[in-house]
């Protein structure tokens, strides 16, 4: 179909098991689980939770990434099949391969699940295959604590996950030698078929999954479309269908516009394109200050970063989200795309009220502009949970901190989860302002004067006097080690002993 001089695609191409599927038949809210147990009756695939806490859906999704083919976890329970465009998605039911005697050899990490015991009632366990087999080929040998990285998002309540971790460290060498392995070029030529630089159209105007090629026409098509819902990760947005149940007729993916998601380090800033997951925006980020890196490594699983964006955290105006509050001590810039139309604005101003982001209906988040920390800069930030990993924030600090002769010239703290948006503790940075960084009398004064700032709420993650309590410890926590001068480097070796 054409329109104008855009070539519009109605159907949706991807790898199964080294064949090109294309289908029309996509409904705008369909999952990938549902396509793949439904309509393929690949059923190896499990349904736990349907909400991406569990991973036993994990699939793993192959792209292809600078000229090289790399695989990703994601829980395929709130994936939108329309998002799969252009991967090669396997799946468990797809590892093991016909023996010579007509029977099956298992995948190298299967194998090791069954010689190490790392399965029992095995509900859970082609989730944990998966996660497995993408960790087999990504280049790595892991040690305990990496497996144990990449097995947070898959949950099991009878086997323990000791065996599960023996089975990884027995299997995987950091070079994959796998029947995918050795089709890979074959992978390459026919996923790079695929980036045809076609718009993706496919349904009515009324309900359809839409996912364009280019930012100019994502942000034309949602400029046109303002009542439609846009989707980056679903990591969010999934969950309203799986389990608010919501019809959402128009989705506009964001995923397909090429350089929506890049991610430039410059001398001065870093620049995260809003489509770009945490996995890729990782590295940038983390190098700002260990405490980021440490902060993203905890937002969800494998599994939700490598879907969930940076730019759907700030999108979706969560009081909980991890990012806002560090984005906001950091002074970020955020960048709005309505058609042709762009405006920046300090991150902070973004967040107006509960549920109410200053963002006009049709208009993209479309980046995030990050300033480097200055030599008299020093920065904190602390996710607390109940659980260390996949769990959501009860408070969440960033603390920056700028000092010229030993006294504090700036102070910008922000948190999560102590009021209806991310918000900065002005009154506290106003008792920091012009004092020497290490007088504890005026530490004491900033923790006194944050009982002003914030009047957090109770709920099942924490009580109102619990979140306080924290924030002002955690306040106290920074000034501490930001006046005992522990650097970057030091703190990164702390961070991981602590994490062994
Ligand atoms: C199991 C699990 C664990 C999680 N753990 C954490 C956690 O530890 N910390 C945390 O902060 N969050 C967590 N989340 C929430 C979620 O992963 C994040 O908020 C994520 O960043 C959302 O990004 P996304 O790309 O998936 O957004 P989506 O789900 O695609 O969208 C979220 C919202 O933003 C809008 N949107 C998305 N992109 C844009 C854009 N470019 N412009 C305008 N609007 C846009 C959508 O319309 C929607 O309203 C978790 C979620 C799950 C399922
Ligand atoms: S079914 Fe639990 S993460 Fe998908
Ligand atoms: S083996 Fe039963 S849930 Fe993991």
């Amino acid at each position: 179909m054409k329109k104008g001089s855009d070539v519009i695609r109605n159907q949706l191409v991807f790898l199964r098991n080294g064949k090109r599927v294309e289908t029309s038949q996509v409904d705008a809210n369909e999952t990938l689980l549902d396509y793949l147990r439904l309509r393929e009756r690949a059923c190896g695939t499990k349904e736990g939770c349907n909400e991406g806490d569990c991973g036993a859906c994990t699939v793993s999704l192959g792209s292809v990434r600078d000229g090289r083919l790399v695989y990703e976890p994601v829980n395929a329970c709130i994936r939108l099949l329309g998002t799969v465009d252009g991967c090669d998605v396997v799946t468990v039911d797809d590892l093991a391969i016909p023996d010579q005697k007509g029977g099956e050899e298992l995948h190298p990490v299967q194998q090791a699940m069954v010689e190490h015991h790392g399965s029992q009632c095995g509900f859970c366990t082609p989730g944990f295959v998966m996660t497995l087999f993408t960790l087999y080929h990504a280049g790595v040998k892991p040690d305990r604590q990496t497996v144990n990285d990449w097995i947070a998002g898959n949950l099991c309540r009878c086997t323990g996950y000791r065996p599960i971790a023996d089975a990884a460290l027995a299997s995987i060498s950091g070079k994959a030698e796998d029947a995918l392995a050795k089709r890979r070029a074959r992978t390459v030529t026919a996923l790079a078929e695929m980036q045809d630089g076609e718009d993706i159209f496919i349904g009515t105007k009324t309900r359809f999954f839409a996912a364009p090629a280019s930012i100019a026409s994502l942000a034309a098509l949602c400029a046109k479309n303002p009542d439609a819902t846009i989707v980056s990760g679903a990591t969010d947005v999934g969950l309203w269908i799986t389990k608010q149940m919501r019809d959402l007729p128009k989705i506009i993916f964001t995923g397909r516009a090429v350089g929506f998601d890049e991610v430039n380090i410059g001398k001065d800033k870093v620049r995260i394109g809003a489509g770009a997951t945490y996995a890729q925006a990782w590295d940038a980020l983390a190098g700002i200050d260990p405490d980021v890196g440490e902060v993203l490594r905890r937002i969800g699983s494998r599994q939700v970063r490598a879907s969930g964006t940076v730019g759907g955290n700030v999108a979706n105006g969560s009081p909980i989200g991890d990012t806002p509050p560090m984005l906001i001590a950091l002074d970020a810039e955020l960048e709005l795309t309505k058609g042709a139309k762009t405006r920046t604005m300090a991150i902070e101003k973004f967040f107006i009220a509960y549920g109410k982001q200053d963002r006009a209906p049709g208009e993209l988040v479309s980046a995030l502009s990050v300033p480097r920390l200055k030599k008299n800069q020093h920065f904190r930030a602390y996710k607390i949970s109940k659980r260390f990993d996949q769990d959501i924030s009860a408070v969440m600090a960033a603390f920056r901190l700028t000092v010229e002769k030993g006294k504090v010239t700036e102070a910008r703290i922000a948190f999560g989860g102590m009021a209806a948006t991310p918000k900065r503790a002005s009154n506290a940075e106003e008792a920091l302002l012009g004092a020497r960084l290490d007088d504890e009398a005026v530490w004491a004064k900033a923790v006194e004067a944050m009982a002003q700032d914030y009047t957090p709420l109770t709920d099942m993650r924490a009580s109102a006097a619990y979140r306080l309590k924290v924030a002002q410890n955690l306040l106290m926590k920074a000034l501490h080690e930001i006046a005992s001068g522990n650097d970057a480097q030091s703190r990164l070796v702390g961070i991981r002993e602590a994490a062994q």
